[in-house]
């Protein structure tokens, strides 16, 4: 066995009868069956995305409920950013003086990219990877160096700290990574950090952090609160609270740090996402619900993945990645004839797909979708 197959072995998991097992004891929501005695669904009326890694419950109607709330303050400037830092100083165990919000932590990613180009230089990325900063700054005129995952698809921390060069301001990293759901080793992403950041800034984008169940998995916030003063974390409620479309992210940094990003970025966020948000971020349940599903979601695809021989990524975020066996334009638009959204391609992996997660049923039509088609 060569090492990709050993590694594949390792990482491509999971368990076949986990997914059947799903299959038959799902709700069926809205998709309406045509065959109950086989289980199976209609097509949907409506397309059903799964392409833009979002959560197909949120925002919790908690959220929904503070906004109603808030709607009569409108009028002002201001709101409560300060409430809301003080709570997630509390649930980080950072200060509250080392985080600032953003519209989305699409903003805090453009914010690291402007930080990193004031001077001219490089930047260091993960290829395959989410792109915002490396885009923010290419723009500005940095060089982009981009470092291609390793053969397991992860993110391989010794080809980048060997593609840092003297001129390198920043270096990003995607933890899970993005459109693959790979995670890097807590220990060894630590060392990376501790070395890289002695000398220039290392940004770590953590926008899927709430679904990982992982025990090599750490978020890096530790060290933010112990002081370390060049590195970012970025971190979104798109994605486990549901917010994709109010825009609210946050970057924990050192104060330092933080009053430069605050330059940088174009304003403040609406009151209305900064009530929802600090309802959202103490909705223990919403969040817990919407990690179960898409856990079940997961072990849908990917049991679909191993009764059926296709390679996958083995999934620490909301989506899934693997191989249709096809070109995944001709995979997309086979899809979409069907009523579900997948992700686009993403290179170098032309036959591969993103899946986002949809709701466990809606799931378990894409599943019923791909086996009809091409099992
Ligand atoms: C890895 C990663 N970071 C950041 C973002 C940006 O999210 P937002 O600007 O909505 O917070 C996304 C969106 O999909 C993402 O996948």
């Amino acid at each position: 066995m060569n090492t990709l197959l050993s590694r594949r072995r390792l990482l491509f998991g999971g368990t076949t009868l986990a997914g059947a097992a799903m299959l038959g004891g799902l709700s069926t929501g809205a998709l309406r069956l045509i065959n109950p005695a086989m289980g199976e669904l209609a097509a949907p009326v409506t397309p059903i995305r799964m392409s833009s890694n979002e959560n197909p419950y949120g925002p919790s109607q908690k959220a929904v409920e503070a906004m109603q709330a808030a709607f009569s303050q409108s009028n002002l400037y201001g709101g409560i950013n300060g409430q809301i830092f003080e709570l997630l100083s509390k649930i980080e165990g950072v200060p509250a003086n080392h985080i600032t919000i953003g519209a989305g932590s699409g903003e805090l990613l453009h914010a690291g990219g402007v930080l990193a180009s004031l001077e001219p230089g490089s930047i260091v990325s993960p290829y395959p990877t989410f792109n915002s900063l490396a885009r923010a700054a290419e723009v500005l005129g940095a060089e982009i160096i981009n470092v291609p995952v390793g053969e397991d698809m992860h993110i391989d921390l010794n080809a980048m700290y060997a593609a840092i060069r003297p001129d390198t301001r920043l270096v990003y990293l995607c933890n899970p990574n993005n459109p693959l759901p790979t995670i890097i080793e807590k220990q060894a992403l630590e060392d990376f950090v501790r070395a890289v950041a002695k000398d220039r800034l290392v940004f770590i984008d953590e926008a899927y952090y709430e679904y990982v169940d992982n025990p090599e998995f750490s978020s890096m916030m530790h060290l933010v609160a112990e002081g370390l003063n060049n590195i970012i974390i970025a971190r979104t409620a798109s994605k486990i609270h549901g917010f994709a479309g109010l825009r609210v992210g946050f970057g924990y940094a050192h104060p330092d740090l933080i009053a430069k990003i605050n330059q940088v970025k174009t304003g403040s966020i609406s009151i209305l996402s900064q009530h929802a948000a600090y309802t959202a971020y103490q909705d223990m349940e919403f969040q817990d619900f919407s990690r179960a599903r898409n856990k079940e979601g997961l072990a849908l695809v990917e049991g679909m993945c191993d009764e059926l021989g296709l390679r996958y990524v083995k999934s620490n975020a909301n989506f899934a990645f693997f191989e249709t066996g096809m070109d995944s334009d001709v995979f997309r638009a086979s899809m979409r004839e069907h009523n579900i959204m997948v992700g686009r391609t993403f290179q170098p992996f032309p036959t591969w797909a993103r899946v986002s997660m949809a709701k466990p049923e809606e799931m378990a039509y894409f599943v019923q979708t791909y086996k009809k088609l091409y099992a």
